[in-house]
């Protein structure tokens, strides 16, 4: 936000009388924080397409805005994520971080934003903790907490009548959350877990760990895997001839923006997500044809959630007039606000995580099928938020 900056220009300029007010802004600074680099790289680029195919709607602007850009690869990598914060707060001087994909990296960050109260939006980071324990009044999630989406998948597999499970993930916080958010509904609903394999992220060598489900044969397996890693498990799954046998379900991360790569190995897989294809709405068809105009291919899930973190950032510059004395009108404004997000409108629950539909969905070809609302409504419970 420029205010400052016009001034110490207007008094160098010699300027008596501004013709501006000393802390009116004309444009927001934004920083991406995403991996676009390594597994989760294909995610990160549909984050920035759809932010900025919402910025390219409102004419290049946010809340009236002209709005600048800086980026990092934060390569998914925890270790890095509180140097690479810090460059865009102290280097960039941006106004607002937009990040990240990875739940162990968007912890991270969430301190920094926390103790620097720099204005955060998190358009994908399931960690729980960000809207939970770490939640912050300057922190907002675009996207969904691990536990939604996996709640909605034990509640479908229980109405199913699935008795037992086995889960495997990658052994870090979104995957531990994912399967916990899971095992909460099934195990309510009468289910029992066989077991929890884990291998570490990012690594794909899934053999091992396909054999011993085979011997277990639980009546389902549940998973967490996105991006490059959703699609080799995916594929290994059904080449080890565990598809027909034992039903491979899981959040909808496993077969969103994966469809073309994942080809035959993905066609029936039912999952839960906040989005799914055919939702067939005059918002979310006018989105998906705009998206597909701009980028010549189809919106996924993280298309979405970029797109309504630049919703949300619009709505609180709108009441803010992008000036940071103003900053508590800004997260009024975003707090009170229903997001009209291609997904179906949402809110934000007390801890500033989306209230949302959790869609059954099935995998028909190149599409993420709806077939029903898994759970309306859904908010994430926000354990150990105190806001
Ligand atoms: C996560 O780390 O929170 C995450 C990564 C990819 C997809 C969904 C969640």
């Amino acid at each position: 936000m420029k205010g400052a900056k016009l001034v110490q220009l207007a008094v160098a300029a010699g300027l008596t009388s501004l013709t501006f007010s000393a802390t009116a802004a004309d444009s927001v600074k934004v920083g991406f924080m995403l991996p676009y680099s390594g597994t989760y790289a294909a995610l990160a680029t549909a984050i920035e397409n759809g932010f900025k195919q919402y910025v390219e709607e409102q004419g290049g602007k946010l809340g009236g805005l002209n709005v600048e850009y800086a980026r990092v690869d934060d390569e998914s990598a925890p270790a890095k994520a509180t140097d690479n914060i810090n460059k865009l707060i102290n280097r960039d001087k941006v106004d607002v971080v937009i990040g990240t994909v990875h739940s162990g990296v968007a912890m991270a960050m969430a301190k920094v934003a926390k103790d620097t109260n720099t204005l955060m939006i998190d358009p994908n980071a399931g960690a729980d903790a960000v809207t939970g324990p770490m939640c912050a009044p300057n922190i907002f999630r675009s996207s969904f907490s691990n536990w939604q989406p996996a709640y909605g998948m034990g509640v479908v597999a229980a109405e199913k009548g699935y008795k037992t499970a086995v889960t495997i993930t990658w052994d870090y916080a979104a995957g531990k959350e994912s399967v916990n958010g899971f095992k909460e509904a099934f195990t309510k609903a009468g289910g029992k877990i066989e077991k929890d394999l884990t291998l570490p992220f990012p690594r794909v060598e899934f053999q091992a760990l396909l054999t011993e489900i085979a011997s277990i044969k639980p009546d389902i397996v549940y998973t967490f895997f996105a991006g490059g890693g959703a699609v080799k498990f995916v594929k290994d799954y059904a080449a080890a001839g565990l598809k027909e046998s034992i039903p491979l379900v899981g959040a909808g991360f496993l077969t969103d923006g994966t469809l073309q790569a994942q080809g035959e190995s993905a066609q029936g897989l039912l999952t839960t997500l906040h989005y799914a294809d055919g939702l067939n709405t005059a918002r979310d068809n006018a989105f998906r044809l705009g998206y597909a105009k701009a980028y010549k291919m189809q919106p996924d899930v993280y298309a979405v959630q970029g797109y309504d973190a630049a919703q949300m950032l619009a709505i609180g510059l709108a009441a803010s007039k992008g000036e940071k004395s103003r900053q508590d009108e800004l997260i009024a404004a975003i707090e009170k606000a229903t997001i009209d997000s291609p997904r179906g409108a949402f809110t934000l629950s007390k801890s500033h995580n989306p209230v949302q539909d959790i869609y059954l969905r099935q995998v028909q070809g190149e599409s993420n099928t709806v077939q029903s609302v898994a759970v309306k409504a859904l908010a994430d419970p926000g354990r150990g938020c105190r806001m």
